[in-house]
């Protein structure tokens, strides 16, 4: 079967000012659908941007990346967003809600950027497993980091993305909303989709069913 997230031969360097730096120097990566996987690697080694690249918000100088078989770089600005909306949900350290929307709608703001509409029912559901059944009407500002990232992961899939990418989202969080946003990678994963998160936590990472390290821009 074709793996979910297929990265071949991925390049990436950056300018610095004392010259080019080789970030990525050949990156393959293969996940099936329905797998947990965690990526770990020391602070600069490159993880954000291959995740970046893994979720076609970066273009790589080398290599090709496909989610469900699609090219993540065909096509012009608007076919790439497009994919992008449709194919993949996204978790940052530091959530990026909308400050101006209630919980409830940021998760429904999901499909803005494509994929199935979210519906607030369809929102409410995916808030309430995430424990936030209390909060469906306070806006980002008036809730916990722990909340907000829930809020956040509750986005990120409910409009039906078969790839879930998370940067170290448990970054910043208590022993327990960690827990319940793995325990929601576990189940998003369970139900045939696919989660890479970047974690610099060696029990976090111990949640995910496999392990990637990157050093010295290759993936061992
Ligand atoms: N836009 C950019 N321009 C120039 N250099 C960059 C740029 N983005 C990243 N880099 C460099 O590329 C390297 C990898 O950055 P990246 O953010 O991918 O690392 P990381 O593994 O996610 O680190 P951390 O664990 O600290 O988040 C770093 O050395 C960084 O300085
Ligand atoms: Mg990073």
């Amino acid at each position: 079967m074709e793996p979910l997230l297929q990265l071949q031969g991925i390049c990436k360097e950056y300018p610095g000012p004392s010259g080019i730096v080789s970030v990525l120097r050949g990156v393959d990566v293969a996940l099936s659908a329905g797998s947990f996987t965690a990526l770990l690697g020391s602070s600069g080694c490159g993880k954000s941007t291959l995740l970046s690249i893994a979720g076609g918000l970066l273009t790589p100088d080398a290599g090709t990346a496909k989610v469900n078989g699609e090219d993540l770089f065909a096509g012009n600005v608007r076919d790439r967003a497009r994919r992008r909306g449709r194919l993949v949900g996204f978790v940052f350290q530091r959530f990026h809600l909308l400050p101006y929307l209630t919980v409830e709608e940021n998760v429904m703001a999901a499909s803005l950027g494509g994929g199935e509409r979210v519906t607030a029912e369809a929102a409410r559901s995916r808030l309430d497993r995430l424990g936030m059944t209390e909060r469906l009407h306070h806006r980002p500002g008036q809730l916990s980091a722990g909340e907000q990232q829930r809020v956040a992961v509750a986005r990120a899939m409910a409009h039906g993305a078969k790839l879930l990418l998370a940067d170290e989202p448990t970054g910043n969080l208590d022993e327990e909303n960690a827990a319940i946003i793995l325990d929601a990678f576990t189940d998003f994963a369970a139900s045939g989709g696919t989660v890479l998160m970047v974690t610099h936590e060696r029990p976090v990472a111990a949640r995910a069913g496999k392990e990637y390290r990157l050093k010295d821009g290759a993936l061992i």
